[in-house]
């Protein structure tokens, strides 16, 4: 049977030659320019989301924001791109707010997450005028209120709640419910103590709540469950301690598709969706809707990347398997490793051959070092050939790592046809550099 491909991203498409182009471009120059592994972004995609996703909150809500979860992808060029849109930024480490700052991000817009937030991440964010700190813990926001009196400022938190929901999605990301890592629980009463003690500390000014219930969220129910809880959690404390929440920020999470398997999203009905019940709940329970924020990462990159790889051996084990090596792995993508994500993977210059089932395995020394499994490819595949692995732009790059030693791939832009690269690539020299 030939191979029946599947474009699972409308910036893909075959030229007539039978060639894959993504964002409009051949894929094998590019490779030949750049060489393989090789991380490629579509900017205009890029774009296309954040203009979908403001356009949207601008249309339902009266007041609204969407800040961009920079954990997704976070290098520079990102950054300036999120800028020239009108994105805010979620950070959740000093890398990211150098980074953001290198890029002209004005950080008075930009959110300071993370569970455990050293004394030193609190100097340096307040130090470079990050706007609002997401607070996990009382004792996090003990340290944020002592080193902001110690310089004098009022630093605008909001609050990290647990509204004990399942998202429904892999353990490793599922971070609404009440076991969790993440946040303080309404159902303990540790919301409310941690939300009486913002309100008494002089050198934070408490600005509102958050919550995030997971990533890859495909059930649509599971936003609106959580904007309800989250509502009554606002008016609760408004009840108890006179407070009105002036920002509620409900997380990011909108699942992408790595397979034709999994449906599309469609980003402004789903807003309209969450917005129309936003506002109505807000008025049953009689409070003013505080402004609501979005946190979209994957959903703002995953398809604008494509990682290209270079097949090198291929082994067939007769009885066994048949196993496609490329030149990168789980240094470039562990998250096959790691969560045991589908991708799909496609020849870069189509084949007439029969297809054939194989796994798709990188190169480091390690049996787990697989990109996919049992995945249809053409039985011509050899040595040589190009590999396309689709929606590579979320969690792929800001999780690689130079494990073995494997120099990381550079990162290349493509805008209205043109392509720049935004990171080089890794050489040995690179990898010795922090030696002393
Ligand atoms: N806001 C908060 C507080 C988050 O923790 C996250 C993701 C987001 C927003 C953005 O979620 P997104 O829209 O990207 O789903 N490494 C994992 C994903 C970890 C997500 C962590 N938090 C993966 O590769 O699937």
């Amino acid at each position: 049977m030939l191979l029946k491909e599947k474009m699972i991203c409308p910036n893909l498409e075959r030229d007539k030659s039978g060639e894959l182009c993504f964002g409009g471009v051949r894929l094998s120059p590019l490779a030949e320019k750049y060489g393989t592994p090789l991380y490629l972004y579509d900017e205009d995609r890029i774009r296309d989301r954040c203009r979908t996703y403001i356009g949207a909150v601008n249309k339902y809500f009266e007041s609204a924001r969407v800040l961009y979860a920079s954990k997704a992808a976070s290098f520079t060029r990102l950054y300036e791109i999120m800028r020239e849109e009108g994105m805010g930024i979620d950070v959740v480490s000093i890398g990211e707010i150098y980074s953001a700052r290198k890029a002209g991000f004005d950080l008075s817009g930009a959110y300071f997450h993370s569970n455990n937030k050293t004394d030193y991440d609190v100097e340096y964010a307040i130090d470079a005028g990050v706007g609002y700190f997401v607070v996990d813990n009382a004792e996090e926001l003990y340290a944020i209120d002592r080193i902001a009196s110690e310089r004098g400022v009022s630093q605008k938190v909001l609050l990290r709640i647990t509204p004990g929901i399942d998202p429904h999605t892999y353990a490793a990301v599922a971070t609404g419910k009440v076991d969790s890592k993440f946040g303080s629980a309404i159902e303990t009463g540790q919301a409310l103590e941690i939300t009486s003690l913002a309100l008494s500390l002089s050198s934070v000014k408490l600005v509102g709540f958050h919550c995030h219930v997971g990533s890859q969220v495909f059930d649509a129910d599971v936003y609106l469950k959580a904007a309800r809880v989250m509502l009554d959690f606002v008016k609760d404390i408004f009840d108890r301690l006179d407070f009105l929440a002036e920002e509620l920020d409900i997380g990011g999470g909108f699942g992408v598709r790595y397979v034709e398997s999994q449906p599309e999203i469609d980003i402004d009905k789903s807003i309209m969706e969450v917005a129309a019940f936003m506002r109505a709940y807000a008025r049953e329970l009689g409070i003013t809707l505080p402004t609501v924020l979005f946190e979209p990462g994957r959903s703002i990159v995953a398809d604008a990347g494509l990682t290209l790889y270079t097949v090198g051996t291929v082994k067939r084990i007769p009885g066994y398997k048949s196993y496609v090596s490329v030149d990168g792995g789980m240094t470039d993508n562990p998250r096959y490793a790691l969560y045991g994500s589908p991708y799909t993977i496609l020849p870069v210059i189509e084949s007439a051959s029969e297809s054939e089932t194989v796994s798709v395995v990188g190169r480091c020394c390690e049996s787990g070092d697989i990109i996919q499994e049992n995945i249809p490819l053409p039985s011509s595949v050899s040595r040589g050939d190009l590999l396309a692995c689709l929606t590579t732009g979320a969690y792929h790059y800001s999780m690689s790592s130079n494990y073995n030693k494997l120099p990381r791939p550079p990162v290349v832009m493509l805008a209205g046809g043109v392509d720049k690269l935004a990171i080089r690539r890794e050489t040995p020299e690179d990898l010795c550099a922090l030696e002393v």
